[in-house]
């Protein structure tokens, strides 16, 4: 708790939105440090121009300079906006839908083994689990793989977020969203629902197991 930074990233998406993250906030500290700069250098102004009513100059100056600047964010936005709408052959297919207050989810690949994901209550967890995050049911999927999320919902509308992997899509009653992800080491990934769908919102949690290859097999076959 307490980490106002982003997560460390578990896939090269997610790298490429710190980098991003990384580069607005540089320009964004630039550029209120110049504004900060004269705004408290107005404080000494000692009235010398103020008889200077216009200045075509200097006008285009400061009206041509801050859109360029804009370009530098422009052009990597969007160069990362098609980097996350690409999908590249995914071997591995999931679809997850919301519920009030719950997820469930179907490997339609694999026999179509399907099941619901809920929040462990704070009074069934165990001493190492974490509050409000854990569920019942993890996805187990493998890493150094392309994954594809398709998303929907049964009743309102819900938000499926892993912050490590860069996924946030929102699950629709009556549409069908897609999204990819690439996990490049093992572990476990938490997400939380963020879309506000209800007074349980925030208790409908989500959790990939980031597993080998062979280990997922083992427990897709064990299904
Ligand atoms: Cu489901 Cu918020």
């Amino acid at each position: 708790w307490a980490n106002l930074g982003l997560q460390d990233s578990a896939s090269p998406l997610m790298e490429q939105l710190i980098f991003f993250h990384d580069h607005a906030l540089l320009i964004l500290v630039m550029i209120t440090v110049l504004v900060g700069y004269l705004m408290f250098m107005l404080f000494f102004n000692n009235y010398v121009n103020r008889f200077l009513l216009h200045g075509q100059l200097i006008e285009m100056i400061w009206t041509i300079l801050p859109a360029i600047i804009l370009l530098f964010i422009a052009f990597p936005s969007l160069r990362l906006l098609y980097l996350l709408d690409e999908i590249n052959e995914p071997s591995v297919t999931l679809k997850s839908i919301g519920h009030q207050w719950y997820w469930s989810y179907e490997y339609s690949d694999f026999n179509n083994i399907e099941f619901d994901s809920y929040m462990i209550p704070t009074n069934e967890l165990s001493t190492d689990g974490f509050r409000l995050l854990d569920v019942d049911n993890r996805i187990v999927l493998p890493m150094n793989s392309q994954i594809r999320i398709l998303v929907t919902a049964a009743d309102v509308i819900h938000s499926w977020t892993i912050p490590a992997l860069g996924v946030k899509v929102d699950s629709t009653p009556g549409r069908l969203n897609q999204t990819n992800f690439f996990m490049n080491r093992p572990g476990l990934f938490y997400g939380q629902c963020s879309e506000i769908c209800g007074a349980n919102h925030s208790f409908m949690p989500i959790v990939i197991e980031s597993v080998p290859t062979n280990y997922f097999i083992k427990w897709i076959s064990n299904n």
